[in-house]
């Protein structure tokens, strides 16, 4: 069998487009805020993505970028005013941050209602308890893949490899959410390899290159791939062994071009929510 590749760049686009109709029927532009302390590269790549993907479905982006050695006080201070700025309806803090900030302490900074990146307790509590808020961008954007790809996830066994805060736990949470039975392996599993080749749905999360192969993937299933690693020779991969797990899947997200893309459409798609409910008030 050959996997089909799910395009996440023109599923993507598609709801940016559909973002994109939605803002331009609005009466005022959705604000979002971006907040990136330090010169760490890959996070200057994303905010850059970020702020130019949010002018082009018509929203309003602003964009603070801090010195490294800014103080957490300086930092949350800044937070509280853009909660209290009516042009900002979403609010993100590019992580990590450095050593000396506590990212917990600034997430709680966060209005909850401001907060697009769904990591503020409030809004984790709610997920957990099964309550409509804000959904972390990347465990929210492979729910739209699968549903795309499988249709219904009721009754499907989906394995998570990887507990962060940021993509396995919320992906566990929102699977749960579609009725699937889910299951969550990590560094301390003995033998994740043979949980994982039992599931119809496997959410590779781990950050280690190439990390899953064929022998932890049963026929047929549907392979997300949330990592973003460069190799050993400075190439793009991801967690997932492409060139031996697409042989045997159903289906598969590449990277590039699987899961990145469809982290930024939600953001905006949060954005657009968070908006939305604000006005509503
Ligand atoms: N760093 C890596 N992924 C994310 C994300 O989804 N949100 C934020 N704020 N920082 C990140």
């Amino acid at each position: 069998m050959t996997a089909i590749i799910i395009d996440g760049k023109a599923i993507a686009e598609g709801l940016r487009k559909q973002i994109a109709e939605e803002v331009s029927g609005l009466k005022n532009k959705p604000g979002l805020a971006v907040v990136l302390v330090g010169e760490d590269p890959a996070s200057q790549v994303y905010v850059r993505n970020k702020a130019k993907m949010t002018a082009e479905v018509g929203m309003q982006s602003f964009e603070h970028i801090l010195p490294v050695d800014t103080s957490e006080r300086a930092l949350i201070r800044l937070v509280e005013q853009l909660n209290n700025n009516p042009a900002v309806q979403g609010i993100l803090v590019q992580l990590p941050l450095p050593k000396h900030i506590s990212e917990n302490a600034v997430i709680e900074a966060i209005a909850p209602e401001k907060d697009v990146d769904g990591f503020h307790v409030v809004n984790s509590g709610k997920l957990a308890t099964g309550q409509e808020g804000l959904v972390p961008c990347t465990p929210l954007g492979c729910i739209i893949l699968l549903k795309q790809t499988l249709g219904d996830l009721s009754g499907k066994h989906a394995v998570v490899i990887g507990r962060s805060n940021i993509v396995g736990k919320p992906m566990a949470a929102l699977l749960l959410k579609e009725n699937c039975t889910v299951t969550v392996v990590h560094s301390k599993t003995p033998n994740p390899e043979k949980i994982s080749a039992q599931a119809d749905i496997v959410v590779a999360a781990i950050g280690k290159p190439r990390f899953v192969k064929k022998e932890w993937v049963k026929p047929g299933a549907c392979v997300i791939d949330v990592g973003i690693n460069r190799d050993e020779n400075n190439k793009l991969c991801g967690d997932v062994d492409f060139a031996s797990v697409s042989e045997i899947a159903g289906a598969i997200t590449p990277v590039p071009g699987g899961v990145g893309p469809m982290t930024i459409a939600c953001l905006l798609k949060n954005t657009l929510t968070a908006y939305k409910q604000q006005m509503s008030k």
